[in-house]
């Protein structure tokens, strides 16, 4: 049978779950698992932390404690926030080298076998020596100014004002972080795993792997084109997986390196547990990895890790979920700053489903999304609450009061039984392709629906007039409400569970079959129905706003004058192909066009008319911001804008003379 091994990008052990970790990875991956194994597929959902590296050590440095200490309060603490938002490992575990040397066995087992396939070359390399301290200075371990845009404070790995990665010896007046001495430069011997030598096999690869989404496929595709340069995976450090060759005693592994291997580590683990060979997911034509990450490391998971799994013979990913970004109340996240939403202090205030919906619905993962309280408040209230929780809870209510609190024994009508039918077949589709959004949305048209057959046939009137037509409606909306409970389940697990629970059922829905929500539900004693969801009260939100900080810092910036890398980032730009245009009637210049952006086909309203006539810009490639704020424009809304240029408008247009540019692009 086929196997799906889920994994979720393993986080760092340097601080708790915040909102924006659930959103990328975690929360899609969890609903990912949680449906197939309802359709009764062979998946398992792997996961844990990711204990090595330079900031964890320094951190341990900087606290004068060990870095074990540090790996073991975070990755505790993370667990929790887990457990807190109802997401489920089937295995979850640490790449620690102290609290798992399993792992330690795993990385030297990939090396080794990298090594004896002639993949990996000794090289000389420069790296920065603090005489002081008397030791090397990897990454993080030296600070300076940045040889590209001349920011002060750029570490060794990377500068947070231009973006740029860089080499410790990049940087121009280097400080030892420790003692601020100034390092010199000293030769010693590195290991590289000779990356450029998997280009063709890794361009063949994103060309010819379909699954691929285009987010995660241009990108990396992008980066092979500029060709791919070896990768130094060793660091003089002593916090890491050891280099198992005795000339490299004092060095460990990047962490780059190990992290992923986690993945197969924590696949072994589980396997032990459950009596399972680990070869048969990783070394195995009939397992499906998709690995869910958020959209800053598609390059070590696109590029890296499937450059080291052809090395030892491994499966490729079957595919590959990047998660964009996620602002909060418009700007970006910030742990330094406390601009941010950690998990247990949401989890104080509000049930986890409340969260899991607001992430899920708020955009669709393949676009960066913003939460903002009100707006939480608004589609809670106006959402869960008015639509799903109000036909679940008057449905319920009315049997329990009128019917003696038993489902009815009769007929549904038909109507009902092809709206749950087509409902089903939509949520199944979209969750197969990872379009969350779309799913759920479905799911609430489904209960949006349940109100209005229920408004439509008054059943408060039929009690008397008819009862046995008034059986039939209730009949039918109980069989809606069973039809949300285990289409949500995946979704809202508790909240499911509780629809489930008040139609009688004393199972769990979490064990019921996808497809059970297409059968009849059963005439059941039920029991006195509560409400399914809260409302958010003015109260709430004032408590939840009081969990950041009064003022966020925004102006941090050198200069209003400039706009920074980060919000120039902000601006989705693509290349998109016009499909359809046609003027709008009553305007004299507005031409309504739907544009191939990539991921999806926008609508956008532009005044190209005359200068344009409709039918020539069909086909052509246009540049498209497509995260401008939606607008009506004579009754149509436009959720894009297109480039070009002056009053009289001249299109910019995409240079295709080197190669073939496809649709959904990013522009840089
Ligand atoms: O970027 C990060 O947060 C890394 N800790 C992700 C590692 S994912 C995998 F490769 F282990
Ligand atoms: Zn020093």
């Amino acid at each position: 049978m086929e196997k799906v091994l889920v994994t979720t990008a393993l986080a760092y052990t340097n601080g708790p779950l915040h909102i924006g970790h659930v959103r990328s990875t975690y929360l899609p991956a969890d609903v990912y698992t949680r449906f197939l194994k309802m359709r009764g597929v062979d998946a398992i959902h792997i996961g844990g932390t990711d204990n090595h590296g330079v900031p964890i050590a320094l951190q341990a440095e900087l606290e004068g404690k060990d870095p074990e200490e540090i790996v073991e309060k975070y990755h505790e603490m993370i667990e929790e926030d887990l457990e807190r938002l109802n997401i489920h490992f089937d295995e979850f575990s640490c790449t620690c080298r102290e609290f798992n040397p399993d792992h330690v066995d795993m990385t030297q087992w990939f090396f080794k076998r990298l090594y004896e396939e002639g993949y990996i070359e000794e090289r000389e390399v420069e790296q920065l020596y603090c005489p002081e301290c008397e030791r090397p200075l990897p990454d993080r371990y030296v600070e300076g100014v940045c040889p590209y845009c001349g920011a002060e404070g750029a570490r060794g790995d990377h500068c947070e004002a231009c973006g740029r990665y860089l080499e410790p010896v990049q940087l121009k007046e280097p400080k030892c972080v420790i003692c601020g001495s100034k390092p010199e430069v000293r030769r010693t011997m590195h290991l590289f795993f000779k990356l450029s030598e998997f280009e063709e096999d890794l361009k063949k690869w994103l060309k010819s792997n379909d699954n691929l989404p285009k987010n995660v496929r241009n990108y990396a595709i992008q980066w092979v084109r500029e060709g791919l340069k070896d990768w130094d995976i060793v660091r003089d450090l002593d916090w890491g997986v050891p280099v198992p060759l005795e000339r490299y005693k004092d060095k460990v592994f990047y962490v780059w390196f190990d992290a992923p291997i986690g993945y197969v580590t924590f696949t072994k683990q589980y396997c032990n547990r459950t009596g399972q060979n680990w070869k048969d997911y990783w070394f195995s034509e009939d397992t499906k990895i998709v690995h869910f990450i958020g959209k800053d490391i598609i390059i070590h998971h696109a590029l890296f890790w499937p450059a080291m799994l052809i090395g030892v013979g491994a499966t490729l990913p079957y595919t590959i979920v990047a998660g964009e970004y996620l602002t909060l109340e418009g700007e970006k996240m910030s742990t330094s700053r406390g601009w941010v939403v950690w998990v247990r202090d949401f989890t104080k205030l509000f049930p986890a489903d409340l969260l899991r919906y607001y992430l899920i619905v708020v955009s669709p993962l393949t676009r960066d999304a913003d939460f903002s309280w009100e707006d939480f408040r608004d589609r809670v209230n106006n959402e869960l609450v008015a639509n799903l929780g109000n036909f679940v809870y008057r449905t319920l209510s009315f049997i329990y009061r009128f019917l003696d609190g038993n489902v009815p024994e009769a007929e549904t009508d038909q109507e009902i039984v092809d709206r749950i039918k087509e409902t089903h077949r939509r949520v199944t589709k979209h969750l197969e392709k990872f379009r969350f959004r779309e799913a759920l949305t479905e799911v609430l048209r489904l209960s949006k629906f349940g109100n209005e057959y229920f408004q439509e046939h008054e059943p408060w009137k039929l009690k008397d007039e008819d009862p046995e037509r008034c059986a039939e409606v209730l009949r039918g909306c109980a069989r809606v409400v069973k039809a949300l409970a285990i289409m949500l389940a995946p979704f809202l697990p508790d909240s499911a569970e509780k629809m489930w629970q008040s139609l009688g059922y004393e199972d769990s829905v979490h064990d019921v079959d996808w497809e059970e929500a297409l059968k009849d539900v059963e005439a059941r004693e039920i029991p006195k129905p509560e409400p399914i969801f809260p409302k958010v009260t003015e109260e709430d939100l004032q408590k939840a706003k009081a969990l950041l900080p009064e003022e966020s810092g925004e102006s941090e910036g050198p200069d209003d004058e400039y706009v920074s890398l980060e919000e120039f980032n902000r601006l989705d730009l693509r290349v998109g192909e016009v499909k359809e245009a046609e003027r709008i009637e009553g305007s004299d210049r507005l031409i309504k066009l739907r544009i191939d952006v990539g991921d999806r086909t926008v609508t956008a309203v532009a005044g190209l008319y005359p200068t344009y006539e409709p039918e020539e810009l069909v086909g052509r490639k246009v540049v498209v911001l497509t995260n401008i704020q939606p607008k009506e424009m004579f009754g149509v809304r436009s959720e894009a804008m297109i480039l070009a240029v002056g009053d009289e408008p001249a299109l910019l247009t995409i240079d295709e003379s080197k190669r073939e540019v496809e649709p959904g692009e990013q522009i840089r």
